[in-house]
């Protein structure tokens, strides 16, 4: 007998790849979502299955709670992966997304009492700000500029982990707390602003690519499904704090931009442009604790991760 999940943010990049590996794995699962940043593209191939509901809906509206409860009797996990995550995207959704990182966090938390399930919060690296230590261990209490362009979606992940954190202490609620640094696959959007799409697109078309700054600033990216196998471990385990989840590959922007240039054999030329502010200028994830609590490391190459990407980018331009 498969568990009755829910998926907060199924629709989207990677919720609806955990989605898939969740009906996969014989789970019965809801997704929840409101489509501000998802596609409905993404799971439709799911909805003729009896393990798959979709139900549309926001997960900060205040009727949330009673609306599932009423739907199903049991629940055993819920992830919480809504929340809009590309900087073109919270940037232009600054009030929902901190919603959704408060109100959506608080409901879901509410369901999870209710049910007595356990709960994955998706957090983030951004909690760390632009940061002051290197790499990141999940110890670093981080360097966030509370009113910045990013601080919307930065504060409102460090109130999640904040609230989840006192659900933890006054309920002794099963809550898991992952910090995902930066991940890519296959289903992000071409134009939704984050690197690997943007350099992908533009090397596809060997149009200029664009790289803000000087360059030197570095990302670690970690492939989708190691992500995803990342995200279950930490479900079932019994760590109830933040964990790092992604991989500690790191590269700089110029790097990386030479490397898909070579990989997809494309005539683009590198062009800088100014630097956003508050932009991070290092980024690799600490992942010991995950290794060590969650036998869990990132087994897809670069090589292999970016072909993948670039065979559905070719695919759905
Ligand atoms: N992709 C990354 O590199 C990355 C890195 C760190 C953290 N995360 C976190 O992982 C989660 C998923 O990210 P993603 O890259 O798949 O983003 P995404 O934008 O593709 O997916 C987010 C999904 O949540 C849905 N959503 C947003 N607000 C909602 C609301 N109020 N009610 C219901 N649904 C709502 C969107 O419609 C979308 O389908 C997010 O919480 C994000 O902060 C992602």
């Amino acid at each position: 007998m498969g568990k009755r999940i829910i998926v907060a943010g199924g629709a989207g990049f990677i919720g609806s790849h955990l989605c898939d590996t969740l009906v996969k794995e014989g789970h019965s699962v809801a997704c929840i979502d409101n489509l501000i940043t998802g596609d409905k593209k993404n799971i439709d191939h799911l909805m003729g299955s009896e393990k798959f509901d979709y139900i549309e809906a926001d997960v900060s509206s205040s009727g949330l709670v009673e609306m599932i409860r009423g739907k199903y009797q049991h629940v055993d996990e819920i992830y919480d992966m809504a929340s809009p995550a590309s900087p073109v995207d919270y940037v232009m959704y600054p009030i929902e997304t901190l919603m959704v990182g408060s109100f959506g966090a608080k409901n879901l938390l509410d369901l999870a009492l209710g049910y007595g399930a356990r709960i994955l919060m998706a957090s983030t690296s951004e909690v760390y700000g632009d940061p002051l230590e290197h790499p990141q261990k999940e110890e670093y209490w981080g360097n966030v500029n509370p009113v910045g362009v990013r601080s919307c979606y930065d504060e409102s992940k460090r109130f999640m982990e904040a609230i989840s954190s006192a659900y933890i202490r006054k309920h002794g609620l099963k809550v898991r707390i992952a910090r995902i640094f930066n991940t890519y696959g296959p289903r992000m959007r071409l134009n939704d602003g984050r690197v690997v799409p943007n350099f992908m697109s533009q090397a596809l078309n060997d149009k200029d690519i664009t790289i803000y700054g000087d360059g030197l600033q570095t990302r670690s990216f970690c492939y989708v499904s190691d992500l995803v196998d990342g995200l279950m471990r930490l479900m079932a385990s019994d760590v109830n704090t933040p964990v790092n989840l992604g991989n500690p590959d790191e590269k700089s922007m110029l790097d990386f931009a030479n490397n898909i240039i070579k990989l997809l054999g494309s005539k683009s030329r590198i062009v800088h442009l100014e630097l956003p502010p508050d932009d991070p200028q290092r980024r690799r994830p600490d992942i010991t604790k995950a290794k060590n609590r969650l036998g869990w490391e990132p087994k897809v190459t670069f090589e292999q991760g970016m072909m993948r990407t670039a065979e559905y980018f070719k695919k759905s331009r």
